[in-house]
């Protein structure tokens, strides 16, 4: 597996770029006045004034972007920034967005865990016809939950989704409570660069698609390793989510917990401490922290190697963000309110079994994966009803970790005992250990059609395990 994130960090120190903040003693801390960015995503503009409904441009297009110091990247971006810019709305707002595809191959857009009308899914062939180069399409659409989701093509997505076409879609809760903390959204990625700066298309050997294509350069908010003012005294809220095509993030902060309040579908039903949130593709976060320090301090949010199952170089720890701690210019934080959040526990009384194996078949040179052993692409649909409940007992039957995903709909996982695992959560996206069983309940709300559901590694969606789920009326 190339993981050569620390080579990258050696080269480029042997240039002593001070402000690239490798974790090299001889580097000393980073100097705040030369970054030239701030970690702050830019803000699709609303062009529509109703305050209801927000409507965005979307244009995907070659870009020229400095990722590495001094180095030019051309990469794909939406509205010329990595990553696409940041989709504010409330729960209830109307999103409308104008996609324009300036590539030179097709594509659509998904928009990652959002309850939408199924023709509005982005799934080319299935939900609608790839937008070919030079044509457009307009995807609109309540919001009726609010959280952190995102978008992405579900269109050649290893290479599009690895070439910087990513975006956050933050969905804020008018009914929340105020001051949880001073919030920043993290879009964690990974990008894969030669030595000039220039993009690496992605492998296509077998063990390259088991692995899944991680990025050799570890982005945050599109930079390598930004850093983050953090008052003393004020709790953080981060809200993060993984758009790379494979890497896990396992967080850790020397001398820190997180509490977190939400998961991938809005907040959980009561926070729970986590002292190492996984994050893998797909899913996201939202985690409450309380920096410890005074002014002048640092401290660096990393991620930790994690296996997935295969063999890795024990010393590949991730750099992601230095929080830099800096005077108080607000009132401290105030102690924080209750967090509870009424989320109904789906009765699975009623509900049908449905077993989707995620399936791995090697013969010689070939590498099949599949859903209950067969590709998706040749699989016939699951089907579902309106209004029915299923449990979807997910069965990783291979050595790796895969992010399983149902587009359309969140599912609460189940415990042992066969109800819905506390504290409740809604999710999208789970992560399967190897060779291990998960049980998912899911209610099909009054939104027929065809939906897809797949490992979101990827590299391991594209080479068979993704399958059709048709809910019906
Ligand atoms: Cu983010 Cu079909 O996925
Ligand atoms: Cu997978």
């Amino acid at each position: 597996m190339a993981r050569v994130y620390p080579a990258v960090c050696s080269a480029l120190a042997a240039f002593s770029l001070g402000s690239f903040g490798c974790a090299s003693p001889s580097l000393g801390p980073p100097d705040t006045s030369a970054k030239p960015a701030s970690i702050e995503l830019a803000p699709a503009p609303d062009l529509d004034p109703d305050p209801n409904v927000v409507s965005v441009v979307l244009r995907a297009a070659a870009e020229r972007l400095e990722l590495l110091p001094g180095k030019t990247t051309t990469l794909e971006a939406y509205a010329g920034t990595l990553p696409g810019p940041l989709i504010h709305a409330k729960r209830g707002d109307r999103l409308q967005v104008h996609f324009e595809n300036a590539l030179a191959e097709p594509s659509t857009i998904h928009f990652h865990g959002i309850r939408l009308p199924n023709a509005m899914d982005g799934v080319p062939d299935v939900t609608q016809p790839a937008v070919p180069p030079g044509g457009s399409f307009d995807y609109a659409f309540d919001l009726p939950d609010a959280g952190l989701f995102w978008y992405h093509p579900h269109d050649d997505s290893v290479v599009q989704v690895g070439s910087g076409l990513y975006g956050a879609i933050l969905v804020d809760d008018p009914n929340e409570p105020a001051e949880l903390g001073d919030e920043t959204v993290l879009v964690l990625s990974d990008i894969s660069l030669d030595d000039n700066g220039a993009l690496v298309p992605p492998a296509t050997d077998m063990d390259s698609v088991i692995a899944g294509s991680e990025g050799n350069v570890v982005l945050v908010n599109g930079r390598v390793h930004p850093e983050l003012r953090v008052q003393s005294g004020r709790r953080q809220r981060l809200r993060l989510v993984n758009a790379a095509r494979a890497r896990y993030f396992s967080l850790s902060l020397a001398g820190h917990g997180f509490l977190q309040i939400g998961s991938d579908g809005g907040r959980l039903s009561e926070p729970r401490s986590v002292q190492n949130p996984l994050l893998a593709p797909g899913e996201r976060l939202d985690l409450l922290l309380d920096p410890l320090g005074a002014a002048g301090d640092s401290l660096e949010l990393v991620a930790l190697p994690y296996a997935r199952g295969l063999s890795l170089d024990p010393s590949s720890e991730a750099e992601l963000v230095t929080f830099r701690v800096v005077a108080p210019e607000s009132p401290p934080s105030p102690a924080l309110p209750a967090l509870t959040n009424t989320l109904t526990p789906i009765d699975t009384t009623n509900a049908e079994a449905v077993t989707i194996a995620l399936t791995m078949d090697q013969q010689g040179d070939s590498l099949t994966m599949g859903i209950n052993g067969v590709p998706g692409s040749d699989a016939p649909p699951l089907h579902a009803l309106v209004g029915s409940s299923d449990v979807l007992v997910v069965q990783n039957m291979t050595p790796y970790n895969h992010p399983f995903h149902l587009h359309g709909f969140f599912f609460q996982p189940l415990d042992e005992t066969g109800t819905p695992a506390q504290p409740l959560m809604q999710k999208d996206t789970i992560d399967v250990p190897p060779i291990t069983q998960i049980k998912l309940a899911v209610t099909y709300d009054d939104r027929p059609g065809m939906w897809m559901f797949h490992c979101h590694i990827l590299d391991h969606a594209e080479a068979g395990m993704m399958g059709m789920l048709h809910v019906m009326e």
